[in-house]
């Protein structure tokens, strides 16, 4: 099925070769840069985020002026009219009037499906309260790829808040529907992976611990989460748990010599600064990744190739 015009809400959007088609087109990006800047010319993204990002938005943005096309959005919903109560539904309704492509962060689960039920356009969904990060999966896999050669035959090590972290809800989602990929979830009792998500890799093999050091030297990919202060109701629950795990060059000591260590970012303390020089400290690359497959994402959504436009050149040449 072709990408063009569709919507991406949570990583099962998209078949397993759909997702190999927007990396594989990432890489091509990485590779050569210069064919792609003018391809999204005249096309524009809204960026319409309700909730602080660095990456996500940042990446999305800089994704689109590499392409060539234009920005517009906001990044306080407060400057818009949804300070003066217009419903989310609304937002898309006139924002779709302007735009090619709609990118959303809202800090409510759920609100991108709903959102995306108002959208004509392609809708991409930047972070749903602790539901879904599609497109940090993307970045996550790109990563692994790229870095590891294949996205079978993994374990993966997801550790800290993973029942906040969004990040991990879709990336394991993702993960699992490739062969051979075992998961060890790593958090204190009070943060454990949400039960909906171990139903949904149901046969799939995980072990659940809360003893990072126990595992760490059977795992090729570390996955290292934040505590996500702002989804606790109790601010003194969130002092208890905030600094539960604190990757540091000693416990570096036991990964293997290939393991890497991935975060989505931002960082609080759960990564110990002196780890960032370690070869296997990958989440500035990470971070990077992000903006090309991005890139990718856009060009599929729009259904754009560097094929389709050196033929729209050489007919406007022609006329
Ligand atoms: N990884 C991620 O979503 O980062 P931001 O919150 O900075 O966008």
């Amino acid at each position: 099925m072709l990408l063009q015009g569709r919507n991406l809400i949570q990583p099962e959007d998209f078949s397993i070769q759909e997702i190999d088609e927007i990396l594989s087109l990432a890489q091509n990006i990485i590779d050569n840069p210069s064919k792609y800047s003018n391809i999204c010319e005249g096309k524009l993204l809204a960026t319409l985020f309700y909730e602080p990002s660095t990456r996500t938005r940042l990446s999305f943005e800089a994704a689109m002026n590499r392409l060539g096309g234009r920005i517009i959005g906001f990044s306080e919903p407060n400057s818009s009219s949804v300070s003066k109560g217009e419903s989310l539904a609304d937002t898309i309704k006139t924002v779709e009037c302007y735009a090619d492509a709609i990118v959303m962060r809202h800090p409510v689960a759920g609100s991108a499906a709903e959102a995306a039920k108002y959208s004509e356009i392609p809708f991409i969904n930047a972070g749903d309260g602790g539901n879904q990060h599609p497109t940090q999966t993307l970045t996550d896999l790109l990563t692994i790829k790229s870095l590891k050669g294949s996205l079978e035959n993994h374990t993966i090590g997801l550790c800290g808040d993973l029942k906040n972290g969004r990040t991990v809800h879709s990336l394991v989602k993702a993960m699992a529907r490739y062969k051979n990929v075992k998961f060890v979830f790593i958090s204190p009792d009070e943060l454990k992976m949400p039960d909906y998500i171990k139903e949904a890799i149901k046969g799939h093999a995980y072990y659940e611990t809360n003893n990072l050091d126990d595992v760490i030297g059977s795992l090729d990919v570390l996955y290292m989460t934040r505590v996500q202060r702002e989804r606790f109701e109790n601010q003194d629950e969130y002092e208890k748990l905030k600094d539960c795990y604190i990757l540091n060059k000693s416990k570096m000591k036991n990964a293997r010599e290939d393991m890497l260590v991935m975060h989505p970012l931002p960082r609080v303390n759960e990564i110990d600064v002196d780890v960032d020089s370690d070869k296997r400290a990958v989440y500035f690359k990470q971070a990077k990744y992000g903006m090309f497959v991005r890139m990718a994402l856009i060009m599929k959504l729009l259904g754009l190739s560097v094929e389709r436009h050196m033929i729209i050149e050489r007919e406007c040449v022609n006329v």
